[in-house]
């Protein structure tokens, strides 16, 4: 078998790197860029400092919802329109970065539906893209797709082409970001991380980036979570949230299976709905393959730990955050169970699980997460 490695994305990182913004659209031939946001960031610290750069000059759409629907993509699509704008800048957290990525496509092909999607399609030239992410979590700035809710289901468009142009990760933007959204968000770049490593798919590149990345959370995430402000923490996050993503070009696993019905049958935040299915998977994972958790434990930095003290420190973590097992807490009911396991054995994530998974399994892991 022949694999694919590949690592393209350009990244400037470090706190104050969205002041170099201007010159970076220079740079890049941008006059009238789109900032692509959610109505929540619209107040917020972050976006007043994306506005002192931008001199209120660019054209903003702001209607992203937190699980991204259609109509957000094809409103975006007619605001760049309208606005004659020359690129976009997707500014937030994972919504707003799924969407402002996307739009591009639509714009390539405005007579093509997005979904079902065209990979063969000619998606080559798509407007540029400057991703600068606000949270610390689903890493979408350096990913090749985009999740997308049509007819109540998230569907996931991929395509290379997608990649951002340029991603600015800047500490100072993701300060303000409230303690339970840093857990979340967290929460799910160290799945990604975790999950990632221990699926099977080759590609000792990822799992490389995948182990750093849980070394880099373990390090930092109850630090961001105390403290918003401590931007050495805050730093870390964002480049472990990125590593998270590029290392799930691995794919993922059996957790995101669970927790994509999770937001759409229950609307639980992605991060707190993989965080509070994440141990019992890892118990699952692990009574069936021992041993598959050693190396995340070793890059906790544990000391040749057996599979159940890796889960135990991993839950342990979980908890420090604020992020406490139990489904039930967040308004998920015992009869909604089993039309999720259904769409989660629909999901594909789980089929790279490091070990296979039947739906009456995800029923179980559902019951157990309860
Ligand atoms: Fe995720």
């Amino acid at each position: 078998m022949i694999s694919n490695f590949s690592f393209p994305t350009r990244i400037r990182f470090g706190a104050g790197a969205v002041r170099e913004l201007p010159e970076h659209l220079k740079t890049l031939g941008i006059h009238k860029p789109l900032i692509v946001t959610d109505p929540g960031l619209l107040a917020t610290d972050a976006f007043k400092a994306l506005e002192r750069i931008s001199g209120k000059q660019w054209a903003v759409f702001s209607g992203v919802h937190p699980n991204p629907i259609m109509e957000d993509v094809d409103a975006a699509t007619a605001a760049y329109r309208e606005g004659k704008c020359d690129a976009v800048i997707a500014f937030g957290g994972g919504s707003a970065l799924d969407v402002g990525k996307v739009i591009r496509l639509c714009l390539k092909r405005p007579d093509q539906p997005l979904i079902p999607f065209d990979f063969d399609a000619d998606w080559s030239g798509l407007a540029p893209c400057v991703a600068i992410p606000t949270t610390a979590g689903t890493g979408s700035e350096v990913g090749r797709s985009s999740v997308i809710i049509k007819d109540g289901r998230k569907r996931v468009i991929f395509h290379p082409s997608l990649l951002a142009s340029l991603v600015i990760l800047d500490p100072e933007l993701t300060r303000g970001l409230p303690p339970k959204l840093t857990a979340a968000t967290g929460a799910d770049a160290l799945i990604h991380c975790i999950e990632s490593f221990t699926s099977p798919v080759f590609h000792p590149l990822c799992d490389g980036i995948a182990l750093e990345g849980i070394h880099l959370v373990g390090d930092s995430l109850a630090r961001a979570v105390r403290n918003g402000s401590d931007i050495e923490a805050r730093g870390k996050m964002l480049v472990a949230a990125a590593m998270g993503a590029i290392a799930f070009q691995k794919d993922l696993g059996a957790i995101h299976s669970l927790a994509h019905p999770l937001s759409t049958f229950c609307g639980l935040h992605h991060g707190t709905a993989n965080a509070l299915c994440a141990p019992f998977v890892m118990e699952f994972n692990a009574a069936r393959k021992p041993g598959i958790y050693r190396r995340v434990g070793i890059a906790f930095g544990l000391n040749d730990p057996e599979d159940a003290t890796t889960i135990k420190h991993v839950r342990a973590l979980l908890g420090e955050i604020g992020l406490a097992p139990g489904l039930r807490a967040y308004g998920v009911k015992e009869s909604l169970l089993d039309p999720m396991a259904d769409q989660a054995f629909d999901d594909s994530c789980h089929q790279t699980n490091p070990v296979p998974v039947t739906r009456d399994d995800l029923r179980r892991l559902y019951q157990l997460a309860l």
